[in-house]
């Protein structure tokens, strides 16, 4: 069974299935709405329920806290109806903010790239045998075969490449996915299943003030595509990318972003070690942000990594006056 799910402020309805949840159905029916993790953990997804029934299924008590869930507020992402439905986000949706929006879809394609770049860290490139459109930023759910898991990976790739998705992948010791599969099965030529886009961060249109583009290890990755898309598409006035590992063997695509860097007078690329002396920035990948902006008043951020280094990122760049609604962030979120 399904029941009909009506999101009152876009005046726009989805048909749910009755096991599945709310934010896919309208991500499938082109009905866009916040979110960004789909696990449950973020919160971005929260949604007040004004008419009907919903079973929280597995929302957690730290996302979703039973004075919330008192208040007839549900996860999106973990929610599923158990009656017809009147929702409203709380986060505010804006139809006409330009932003392209993308139906959420379920693809399949072939591995044509499978290379180490960095320490445990593989490209993944996969060729869809459907074309894709997305966002710079977003990210696709690939199926992991045999577990019944899904884990979320950030294109790299610009998104005028819809059919050919570039990942960055890190190995995470005893990981489902990446030390089970991608770092062991896996082979050039197989079969892979995903679903995609999803999330909500990135650079999808232009924007007036110089923007910080700051990674942590596979952080890199949708902060490539958003920095290949903004070069092409002249969607910045400036852009700074850093990114930060521990010695020189966790670096990638370093020739790639000098001769970026050799062609467009307006991109800088900072790579920054905190465990190597060499010729370039050490210490912490934030702390080099720190170092070289005495003021980020008038800046925009996009933080991807880890959550600790997203927590050092939106610290530092508080200190030195950037708005809070300018720091946009997606956090890698494991258990390790
Ligand atoms: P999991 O099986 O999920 O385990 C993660 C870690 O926890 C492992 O080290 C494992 O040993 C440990 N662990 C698991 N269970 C337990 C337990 N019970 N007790 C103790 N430890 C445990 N990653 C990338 O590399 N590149 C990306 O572009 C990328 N994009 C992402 C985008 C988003 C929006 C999000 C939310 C995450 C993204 N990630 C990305 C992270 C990625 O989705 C996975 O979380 C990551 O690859 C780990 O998956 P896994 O199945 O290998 O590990
Ligand atoms: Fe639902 Fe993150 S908690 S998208």
């Amino acid at each position: 069974t399904a029941h009909e799910v009506r999101i009152a402020a876009l005046d726009r309805v989805a048909e749910c299935p009755a096991d599945g949840s709310i934010l896919e159905a309208c991500l499938r029916e082109g009905i866009w709405l916040p979110h960004s993790c789909t696990q449950g953990t973020c919160g971005s997804c929260k949604m007040k329920v004004v008419e009907g029934e919903v079973d929280h299924r597995d929302s957690s008590e730290y996302t979703l806290t039973p004075e919330e869930r008192a208040a007839g507020i549900a996860l999106g992402c973990q929610a599923a109806p158990r009656s017809p439905l009147v929702l409203e986000p709380l986060e505010q949706v804006d139809p006409d903010d330009g932003v392209p929006r993308h139906p959420l879809r379920d693809h399949r394609g072939r591995v044509v790239v499978l290379d180490d770049i960095a320490r445990d860290i593989r490209r993944l490139v996969v060729e869809l045998d459907e074309p894709m459109a997305f966002n710079p930023g977003q990210c696709a759910e690939i199926l992991v075969p045999g577990s019944g898991a899904a884990r979320q990976y950030s294109m790299a790739n610009p998104p005028s490449e819809t059919r050919r998705l570039e990942f960055h992948v890190r190995r995470a010791p005893g990981g489902v996915a990446t030390d089970g599969w991608i770092f062991r099965d896996l082979r050039v030529g197989s079969t892979i299943e995903l679903k995609g886009p999803l999330g909500d961060f990135g650079m999808p249109v232009a924007q007036e003030e110089p923007a910080i583009l700051v990674a942590g290890g596979t952080g890199l990755a949708p902060l490539k595509s958003i920095a290949v898309h903004a070069l092409a598409h002249d969607l910045a006035p400036q852009l700074h990318l850093y990114h930060g590992g521990r010695t020189e063997q966790d670096l990638y695509d370093v020739e790639l972003f000098r001769e970026l860097e050799r062609e467009h007078a307006n991109f800088s690329y900072h790579p920054c070690l905190s465990e190597q002396d060499w010729t370039g920035a050490t210490g912490l990948v934030t702390d080099a942000v720190l170092a070289d902006f005495p003021s980020c008043r008038g800046l925009s951020a996009y933080l991807c990594g880890p959550p600790a280094m997203i927590e050092a990122g939106v610290k530092a760049l508080k200190r030195r006056r950037m708005a809070p609604r300018k720091i946009h962030r997606e956090e890698f979120l494991d258990t390790s």
